[in-house]
């Protein structure tokens, strides 16, 4: 989520290449960069990029980053039971395994087996209970061997069951009878009185303008009646939904936003200190 302030020479090379492609060398440029951490003596396990790529920045610190917001933002406790939609690698559940008590629990699901078995292989001992669910559901980006489709998915947990449930640059890539499904899911998730985290782009009528004229990341395209998207033959690539649609959703779902919306500076704008690159909601489930 967090994006390295200064630009690297792989990100300008790789600006200059078809998406795949740029991507591709995205990845490499991020992973060989990482050799001279990984070879540091006692250095956490961190995953190649090339793997599962789940955004730059040093894996551990974005993730301990998260997990501080999810404690200042969302009142996020030790003893909670936390959901992770779109776990990755476990960016949030490394920071996670030291801070639940053996009274929390996680439960993280994900599409991408290759992350998941990653995660899996090297998450640390921790004092509260882990559960990690591959969610069989198809995205043109991160799984195309399955016919499911995400607007259908129920999140493997109990209605009412969680206290705080996140998702981290995963509504950047849900098309939008997907996105609004995931909002109804956490609606249904969450018990009276949780809160949920979640990041995304929100298309305004005021960055509409910059969007399209390409002063965001990557240019954006419209793409049908409430979104844009980054690439319109793999809309999930990048995708940011109409604010208004999206608070619909949010309502709809039976949450409320609170505190208002804290714009990212993903659509070009100078970022002020400590902005963050997405835009984030904190939305609670009134008791
Ligand atoms: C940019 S990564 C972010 C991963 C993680 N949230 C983090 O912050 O490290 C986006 C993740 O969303 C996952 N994803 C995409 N579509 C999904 C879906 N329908 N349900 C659950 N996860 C999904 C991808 O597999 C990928 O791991």
């Amino acid at each position: 989520m967090t994006q390295p302030t200064s630009r690297p020479w792989y990100r300008t090379v790789a600006g200059l290449l078809p998406r795949q492609m740029r991507r591709r060398l995205l990845c490499l440029g991020r992973d060989l960069a990482s050799i001279p951490a990984r070879l540091k003596p006692g250095a956490r396990p961190v995953p190649w990029s090339s793997l599962h790529d789940v955004g730059g920045g040093e894996f551990h610190t974005v993730g301990r980053a998260i997990l501080n917001s999810l404690v200042t933002e969302a009142g996020l406790t030790p003893d909670d039971h936390v959901l992770d939609i779109g776990c990755g690698t476990g960016r949030v559940a490394f920071a996670l395994a030291d801070y639940l008590t053996a009274k929390g629990c996680y439960t993280g699901f994900d599409v991408a087996s290759s992350g998941l078995a990653w995660m899996i292989r090297h998450l640390p001992p921790a004092a509260a209970p882990f559960r990690i669910v591959r969610a069989d559901v198809f995205n043109t980006e991160y799984r195309q061997q399955s016919a499911a489709r995400a607007a259908a998915y129920r999140f493997p947990v109990s209605s009412g069951s969680v206290d705080v449930a996140f998702a981290t640059s995963v509504f950047t890539h849900l098309l939008p009878p997907d996105a609004e499904n995931y909002l109804a899911e956490i609606g249904r998730s969450l018990r009276p009185g949780g809160r949920a985290y979640v990041t995304a782009f929100l298309m305004t009528p005021e960055r509409l303008a910059p969007a399209q004229a390409g002063r965001a990341f990557v240019p954006f395209h419209p793409f049908g009646e409430v979104a844009h998207v980054g690439d319109v033959n793999v809309p999930e690539a990048m995708i940011a939904f109409d604010e208004a649609v999206f608070m619909g959703w949010v309502e709809k779902a039976g949450l409320v936003l609170s505190p208002p919306v804290k714009y990212g500076h993903w659509c070009g704008e100078a970022p002020a200190p400590g902005q963050e690159f997405q835009d984030i909601l904190v939305l609670r489930k009134p008791v």
